[in-house]
């Protein structure tokens, strides 16, 4: 049997004003007319059963969450973390659920962020079956890599290792180093970059997080048993301590393989990535207008939905403009969009 858990409770601004605290990036549909979510959801059709998707985030998101899982998860199998407390502590409380739903310490469970772009869905499906049976054959938690391109500080490095399977060993795995290291990782040619998937056994999960995070794995048996107890859960999660899955497990496991993607992926880290996927017109990346005039501009990116855009002379800019804002910024200060996310939280 396969499972599969969603996290969908982060908050990233990085695509504000459209992705904002309340509406974060997996609910929007900015490439393509579904939701990030959904098409995080549709990835996995024909390969694991209705009633063994899972979604996780927060009740604050809840109608969000239906909304854009309709008929791709049971309303009951969208489990509500009581807080947000990062990754780790989210597919702790995941895990009690889907065992509680019946899974067997032998099921797999793939662990997937709903907040990536992947174009190329057969690639995909090809990369995650092998994931699926390598992991399973191997009993460790099998990742799936994707070939560095430059020194990004924003992501997992693992270094790979002999052949297995359809994969490989795994030497060691880093979260997030400093440039310096990110650079003499790329330099070495055998770091790739940490695609945020993860898939392992159901009793793998539980005996990785009962050897390296035992402080959050104290806590399984009361969060299992207290599932449908609005209250007293909260009371046991809010005691897991914060960290993310990266630290808390993968950095200290010893069972961890990899398999290399077969698919390009994007996180959408800022309006710049957009211009990885989706295809440009003109020069330009429009991702959604009411017909646009463009003269002597190109590299723009533009995000006006129902708007007629008109760009005259202008060159790499970053021109959003939704029902609540407009934003124009030059592309390469687009990561900057957060400087205007923290005035207005201060100027509330
Ligand atoms: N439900 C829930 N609750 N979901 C969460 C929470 C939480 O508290 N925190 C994060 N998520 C979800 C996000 O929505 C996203 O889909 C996924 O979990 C990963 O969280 P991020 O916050 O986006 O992590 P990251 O991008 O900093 O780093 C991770 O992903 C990189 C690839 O994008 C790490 O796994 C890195 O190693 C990896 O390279
Ligand atoms: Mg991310």
């Amino acid at each position: 049997n396969i499972y599969t858990l969603i996290m969908a409770g982060g908050k990233g601004t990085r695509l504000w004003p459209e992705s904002t605290e309340s509406k974060p990036k997996q609910y929007l549909s900015l490439v393509g007319s579904e939701t990030l979510l959904g098409q995080t959801l549709e990835r996995f059709d024909g390969a694991v059963d209705i009633d063994k998707r899972f979604i996780i985030t927060t009740r604050d998101q809840s109608e969000l969450a239906i909304d854009c899982s309709k008929d791709q998860v049971n309303k009951n199998n969208i489990i509500y973390e009581p807080t947000g407390r990062n990754t780790a502590p989210c597919i702790l409380l995941s895990l009690a659920a889907i065992e509680a739903a019946g899974a067997k310490d032998e099921d797999i469970v793939a662990v997937m962020p709903s907040d990536h772009v992947i174009l190329n869905k057969t690639g995909f499906r090809s990369s995650f079956e092998k994931a699926v049976k390598l992991s399973s054959e191997s009993k460790t938690i099998t990742t799936i890599g994707i070939p560095p391109h430059f020194p990004h500080t924003g992501y997992g490095y693992i270094k790979v290792a002999d052949a297995l399977g359809d994969g490989f060993k795994v030497e060691e795995f880093v979260e997030k180093p400093n440039f310096e290291k990110a650079t003499a990782y790329l330099k070495t040619g055998k770091y790739v970059w940490n695609a945020g998937m993860f898939m392992a056994p159901l009793g793998v999960f539980k005996e990785e997080f009962k050897a390296h995070s035992p402080e959050m794995f104290n806590f399984y048996e009361d969060l299992k048993a207290n599932l449908n107890e609005e209250a007293k859960l909260e009371e046991v999660y809010n005691k897991i301590p914060k960290d993310s899955i990266d630290y808390a497990i993968m950095e200290k496991s010893s069972r961890i393989t990899l398999v290399k993607a077969e698919f390009d992926w994007n996180d959408l880290g800022s309006w710049e990535a957009l211009e990885q996927v989706v295809d440009r017109v003109e020069g330009n990346t429009i991702i959604d207008s009411n017909g646009t005039f463009l003269k002597d501009a190109t590299g723009n990116i533009i995000y006006a939905p129902d708007k007629h855009v008109s760009l005259i002379n202008v060159q790499d800019l970053v021109v959003v403009s939704n029902d609540k804002a407009v934003m124009i910024v030059p592309k390469d200060d687009s990561q900057r969009v957060k400087e205007i996310v923290q005035h207005l939280k201060d100027n509330k």
